[in-house]
């Protein structure tokens, strides 16, 4: 069985003064919670986010890292980093990393390998444009992002996650309907389970873009939708709740 699991991407989100009060919100509602919940924050509240969710059953991560493992890499931070903060999790191939920074799947895949060498698991992302999506090539666009993920851990699916995010539907309050993200997720399960069928059907996979309260039960009522990777409603303690509640 798998537990599902709901995961915050706060991206360039918070202050030390808004990001108290919406952890004193979430610890306060998680006791109602049954799946997993998470929340990525930026780095530098790593700390606080410790500080503060620390016994409560809320897990924490960042969301990107260094393909390295330490050195003179000017402004990264290492896989170990993140683990002397008591990070779960670690976000890695998020659009915004692949369109902003160029990062490419096989960049991905080995971040994805340093983070699991690191004790981390990593919530690998994928997903098409609308252009790509209108031109037919959902499934062979996830499949290409997803093959160097498996030629880098695909022995170590039981400690991966995997997130489809559409790139069209991220921030622009664009939903994939439930049965279009079921399409997909069935199809990046199916590519796992080539690599190692057992493992594949354990591993949790989230669907992420606009997801929100209203919207929240409907995809997760999906079968192989495990969980979602929440960006906007992830800012707000009652309606990131809400989607816990749902799933
Ligand atoms: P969104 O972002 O929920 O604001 O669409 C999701 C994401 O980018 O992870």
């Amino acid at each position: 069985m798998r537990r599902p699991l709901i995961a915050g991407n706060w991206k360039m989100n918070g202050s030390l003064a808004a990001n108290a009060i919406l952890l004193e919100g979430l610890r306060a509602g998680a006791v109602a919670v049954q799946c997993e919940v998470a929340v990525c924050v930026p780095a530098p509240y790593l700390s606080q986010v410790q500080a503060l969710l620390a016994g409560s059953g809320i897990a924490w991560g960042a969301q990107d890292m260094s393909v390295h493992e330490s050195g003179a890499y000017t402004g990264e931070i290492s896989a170990l980093m993140l683990r002397d903060f008591d990070c779960r999790y670690v976000i890695v191939g998020h659009s915004e990393r692949r369109t902003f920074h160029a990062e490419t799947s096989e960049l991905v895949a080995k971040k994805a390998a340093r983070a699991l060498a690191g004790g981390l698991i990593p919530i690998i992302c994928v997903g098409e444009t609308l252009a790509e999506r209108e031109a037919g090539q959902t499934a062979q666009v996830v499949e290409a992002q997803l093959s160097p993920v498996l030629a880098e851990v695909g022995g170590q699916l039981d400690h991966i996650v995997v997130a489809y995010e559409p790139v069209w539907a991220i921030g622009t309050g664009k939903t994939a309907t439930p049965a279009m993200a079921q399409e997909v997720h069935e199809l990046i399960r199916a590519n796992l389970a080539k690599r190692d069928a057992d493992a594949a059907a354990g591993v949790r996979l989230l669907y992420g873009g606009s997801m929100k309260p209203d919207n929240a039960k409907e995809l997760l009522a999906m079968p192989d939708i495990d969980g979602g990777l929440i960006g906007g409603a992830s800012l707000k303690a009652a309606d990131f709740l809400e989607i816990a509640r749902a799933a």
